[in-house]
């Protein structure tokens, strides 16, 4: 979005402003001068590289990172070797931070090459205690750590680390790592800038954190309660996005079918959704995640008829096993998620339904197992996204016992895996031969000649094309599905 503020009208002399969102656009401005002195010094911009790890919020907080570095007069790097690397990290899998151990080693070789290097850490992973403490000790090289919950605060917080440098442009001793966590807070600040990824499809986050406790889940944990925006603030973004070009947004957040709940004037996702279709120049809405347990008809018959909303939904089945999905606390049964997908199916016949499982929660037997592989038959989903269970410290399914063997969880894996994959491209086939609507978003990375966009249901399509035709919508026809993508020809512009 567009900074509707001019920051060099702001006096960084005077004492900052109390209130937000004013108060970040006056240390974004106090950066932009740390940045000029940067330039003057060295005859070069200071690169910034943000890299994010995670989901779909993770990734429009990095949108916003950008935006505050892009203001302050950071150029984007691609390189991890650049003047400024931010890690937007991820904490679902156990995995996912030993990955961020790893890279670490790295940034530090490249801060012992350019001391004036600044290495900070923000996301999910940051909210966990052991974590914090770990990287205070071990890798006393990062400059900045903060949080999710004051993710708002960061032209402050880079502000902080760069006034920190002493005359030789190398921290002070005594002043290492700024590091500022909270663990919750209702404080949500608007009007903030975002650099989008791209011009034409833009997330607009609709909620924050997550009520749900999934037993497996370290996310209620690390991204706090659900806090709803209110409506006419969503509207309101989305209205300038509209402005600005974009046709495409994701309303995004941890259980959006959940949103509004907590509002002094509560609303429903429905209800939004129907708002946000009034939007002139948005042609698509997409929105995740939805938690089979808070999927109302209302909804499905806002789909239904709306012209907008994208055939497609992703239904996080987790497990078909109705035991484990009581021990995961999920909330529904195999046989209540199964009717939701015929009601579904029944409203709209084309959607492409898509979904998550994991696999090996602490109990699950070949019987389980078996009903998540049944459940897999019977729904056919476009795709699916599988885990293998990853026991996270401080969930209540990581004190479970009945951890199961790891060789049998991979056999598990392995044939749940193919299963999913055979469906996936057996249904990807359905549309060959008929004209869709693909939004281009791309250039082919393998061949210049072809553009890469996507369907309302997200399937990819390849088709010969030029650049002009990035951001825009056009008729293809498909000629051939190679089993996950398929093979167009453009019909003339819709
Ligand atoms: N282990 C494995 N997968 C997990 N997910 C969340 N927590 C875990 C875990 N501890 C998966 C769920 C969720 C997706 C985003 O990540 O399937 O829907
Ligand atoms: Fe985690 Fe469950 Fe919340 Fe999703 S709904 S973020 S899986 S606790």
């Amino acid at each position: 979005m567009c900074n509707e503020i001019d920051l060099d009208k702001i006096d960084i002399n005077a004492e900052p402003p109390a209130e937000e969102p004013a108060r970040q656009y006056y240390f974004m401005a106090r950066c932009r001068e740390w940045v000029r002195s940067f330039e003057r010094k060295n005859n070069r911009s200071p690169q910034a590289c943000v890299v994010n790890m995670g989901c779909q919020m993770n990734a429009r907080d990095s949108e916003k990172l950008r935006g505050i570095l892009e203001q302050a007069g950071y150029q984007e790097s691609v390189s991890e070797d650049a003047d400024f690397v931010i890690y937007n990290t991820c904490t679902v899998r156990e995995n996912a931070n030993n990955k961020v151990y790893g890279r670490l080693g790295v940034l530090n070789g490249y801060q012992k090459k350019n001391p004036r290097m600044k290495i900070a850490l923000c996301g999910c992973m940051m909210q966990e205690q052991a974590v914090v403490e770990k990287i205070r000790h071990s890798y006393p090289f990062v400059n900045l750590i903060f949080g999710t919950h004051n993710i708002y605060k960061f032209a402050e917080l880079l502000c902080t680390v760069l006034e920190m440098e002493d005359s030789e442009g190398v921290r002070k001793r005594e002043n290492r790592m700024v590091i500022d966590i909270w663990n919750d807070t209702d404080r949500i600040v608007e009007a903030l800038p975002a650099q989008r990824k791209y011009s034409f499809k833009s997330g607009v986050n609709i909620m924050f954190g997550c009520n749900n406790f999934c037993s497996y889940c370290i996310v209620p944990y690390v991204r706090g309660r659900e806090r709803s925006r209110a409506p006419e603030e969503i509207l309101k973004e989305i209205e300038a996005l509209a402005r600005d070009g974009v046709k495409e947004i994701m309303l995004l957040g941890q259980n959006v079918n959940s949103y509004g709940k907590n509002l002094e004037t509560p609303v429903t996702f429905a209800q939004l959704l129907k708002e946000v279709e009034k939007t002139e120049g948005i042609e698509r809405i997409r929105f995740m995640t939805s938690h089979p347990k808070d999927l109302s008809d209302e909804l499905i018959e806002v789909m239904r008829q709306s012209s907008k909303i994208c055939r497609h939904l992703h239904l996080p089945l987790q497990s078909g096993s109705t035991d484990i999905l009581k021990k995961m606390n999920r909330r529904y049964t195999k046989e209540q998620y199964l009717s939701l997908v015929d009601k579904l199916r029944q409203a709209m016949p084309d959607i492409a339904v898509t979904t998550d499982i994991i696999v090996g929660f602490p109990g699950e037997t070949e019987a389980d197992f078996e009903e998540t592989m049944d459940v897999v038959r019977k729904v056919q989903y476009d795709s699916a996204f599988t885990f293998i269970y990853s026991k996270r410290t401080g969930t209540p399914a990581a004190s479970m016992g009945e951890q199961v063997p790891e060789e049998i969880v991979k056999r598990r894996f392995d044939r749940l895996l193919k299963e999913v994959q055979e469906i996936a491209a057996k249904k990807a086939m359905r549309y060959t031969g008929s004209v869709q609507k693909v939004l281009v978003e791309s250039r082919n990375e393998q061949d210049e000649n072809l553009v890469t966009g996507r369907m309302s249901n997200n399937s990819v399509v390849h088709f010969p094309g030029t650049e002009e035709m990035i951001g825009k919508m056009i008729d293809v026809s498909l000629k051939e599905c190679r089993g996950f993508y398929y093979i167009g020809e453009v019909c003339g512009n819709g």
